[in-house]
């Protein structure tokens, strides 16, 4: 008896683990667009009455973006997000996510053919 006891604990036990386990589809940010990922990266600091300034692509022309991204690493070496698990993580995933967000700003500049703010 105290056998069948010890295994259905046990089998409660993995049947509980089992579900803490499920994917909790964490976006990878590879796969987001350049929208998504300015509005992950770049508005946590820069939305709506931000202390940083309020940016959105429409906000600058395309060479004032080129300017921006040019020198972002020095303008925001300070930039760091914190994680949920309130780690603190530099702002910025890395060259390849940089480059969709700049293409995003400079397409959608206030002189592109498709002035937009993101929300
Ligand atoms: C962790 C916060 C943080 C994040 C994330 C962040 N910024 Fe900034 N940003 C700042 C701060 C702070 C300043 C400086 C504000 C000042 O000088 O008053 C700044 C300044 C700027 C400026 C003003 C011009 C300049 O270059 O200094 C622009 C444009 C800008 N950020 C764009 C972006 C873009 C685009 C992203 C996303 C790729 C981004 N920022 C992400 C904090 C952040």
């Amino acid at each position: 008896m105290t056998r069948l006891i010890v295994l259905l604990g046990f089998l409660l036990v993995l049947a509980v683990s089992a579900v803490a386990d499920e994917p909790t589809e964490p976006t990878d940010p590879a796969d987001m667009n350049g929208l998504t990922l300015f509005k992950t990266y770049c508005k946590t600091c820069h939305g709506v009455d931000a202390e940083a300034g309020e940016y959105s692509p429409l906000e600058l022309i395309m060479d004032q973006w080129d300017e921006v991204f040019d020198a972002i690493d020095e303008t925001h070496a300070e930039a760091v997000l914190e994680t949920t698990d309130g780690k603190s993580v530099p702002a910025f995933l890395g060259g390849k996510l940089l480059d969709k967000i700049r293409k995003f700003c400079v397409d959608h500049a206030a002189d592109s053919e498709e002035p937009m703010t993101c929300g």
